[in-house]
């Protein structure tokens, strides 16, 4: 079967630097605790009124477009992945493709927070792979900074999370040894709530319990209570330590599949783009498998975690880097909310 491969790869991030210590101006937090506990000593925000996750999702994409050597009307297929849409629907896909102004083709929008780049590779792959799409556009983007808290009862959240975009374009690949060897993904939906945003939602009446939530009522099942509101009925939930422990033992799982399936080991890996999460997270899973430093890819220090878009803004910016070289065999791998995990494995 025709394997597909990554022709084209591209990266935004909004210029807007927010340090530790600015972040501690707002809250009660502070530059040690962030970087000893997460690794990150920065990240960036969007714009608040001129960026979207679209919009920079499109940046990513004009990048990845061209390095492919084709024009945004050869693109056949969409897929994009975020967790914070430019609108609770429609998805961003079809925003991108107006924004670009692409044929009509088919936009696929993917729900699985940080392993929704890894799933949406793997299902480009997929359609690549059956001859159906020859340019798809993968696309990871997130603008979490339009529903951070930035007060100290989510500073656990807050520091973590930044904005940015990656995008590659899959296309058939054209040597026999090139291309995705396979892709191999998992859910666990038992701790869905620890890491979570409950609101807008169907199940959100559990947040109107003393209101009525139906339209022939006074409230639909929509809507909050400024009470509510204010008190963080609205915002992300992470239970940090207990997705800390469930990562550290699905990374190094999902990665040792990948290489199991083609006969591969730890030891022929030349590049671990691991989603960054936590750079202790990722030291950790590095340490487990016996990797070296040249081995695995790490940028959290300069953008936090931007879930769907970190897997591609790392990849971009080793490739950029002259990390990854024609032959190499890179590995992807994510874990989040859901739980959802994911691995790639790619020779290059
Ligand atoms: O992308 C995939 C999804 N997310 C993850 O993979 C995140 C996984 N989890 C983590 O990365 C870590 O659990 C965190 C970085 C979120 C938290 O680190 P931790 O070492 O697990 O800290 P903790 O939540 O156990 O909190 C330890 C202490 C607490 O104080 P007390 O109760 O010991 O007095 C927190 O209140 O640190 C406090 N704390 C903070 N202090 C300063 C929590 N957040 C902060 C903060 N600044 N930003």
């Amino acid at each position: 079967m025709q394997r597909s491969k990554i022709a084209g790869i591209g990266h935004y991030v909004p210029k807007n630097v927010y340090t530790n210590k600015d972040l501690s101006r707002f809250m009660d937090t502070n530059d040690e605790w962030i970087q000893e506990r997460t690794g990150i000593k920065e990240r960036r925000f969007a714009d608040r009124l001129e960026e979207t996750t679209t919009t920079m999702g499109v940046e990513a994409a004009k990048i990845a477009i061209d390095r492919a050597g084709i024009t945004a009307q050869d693109i056949d297929f969409i897929i994009f992945a975020t967790l914070s849409p430019d609108y609770y629907f429609p998805g961003c896909g079809v925003l991108l493709q107006r924004e670009m102004k692409m044929k009509e083709i088919g936009a696929l929008d993917i729900r699985n927070q940080c392993s929704g780049f890894v799933y949406a590779l793997s299902v480009a792959d997929q359609f690549v792979k059956t001859g159906m799409y020859k340019n798809i556009l993968v696309v990871g983007s997130e603008k979490h900074s339009f529903a951070m808290d930035f007060e100290t009862r989510s500073r656990n959240v807050s520091v973590i999370f930044g904005d940015g975009a990656g995008a590659v374009v899959l296309q058939p690949a054209q040597k026999d040894h090139q291309g995705i060897l396979s892709t191999h993904l998992h859910s666990d939906g038992a701790e869905a709530e620890i890491l979570a945003m409950f609101y807008p939602g169907a199940h959100a009446n559990k947040w109107l319990k003393d209101k009525p939530a139906y339209p022939d009522q006074e409230l639909g099942g929509l809507f909050l209570t400024t009470e509510q509101l204010e008190s963080g009925a609205a915002l992300p939930y992470m239970d940090g330590p207990a997705v800390f422990k469930k990562a550290v033992v699905k990374f190094p799982e999902v990665i040792r599949e990948a290489l199991a399936a083609n006969s591969l080991s730890e030891k022929d890996i030349d590049l671990l783009v691991p989603h960054q999460a936590n750079l202790r997270i990722s030291q950790y899973v590095q340490q487990l498998l016996g990797l070296s430093d040249e081995q695995v890819f790490n940028n959290i220090q300069k953008y936090g975690n931007t879930t769907a878009a970190s897997v591609p803004i790392a990849l971009c910016e080793a490739w950029e880097a002259g990390k990854i070289k024609d032959g190499d065999l890179v590995c992807l791998a994510a874990f989040g909310s859901g739980f959802t995990w994911a691995s790639a494995l790619i020779r290059w």
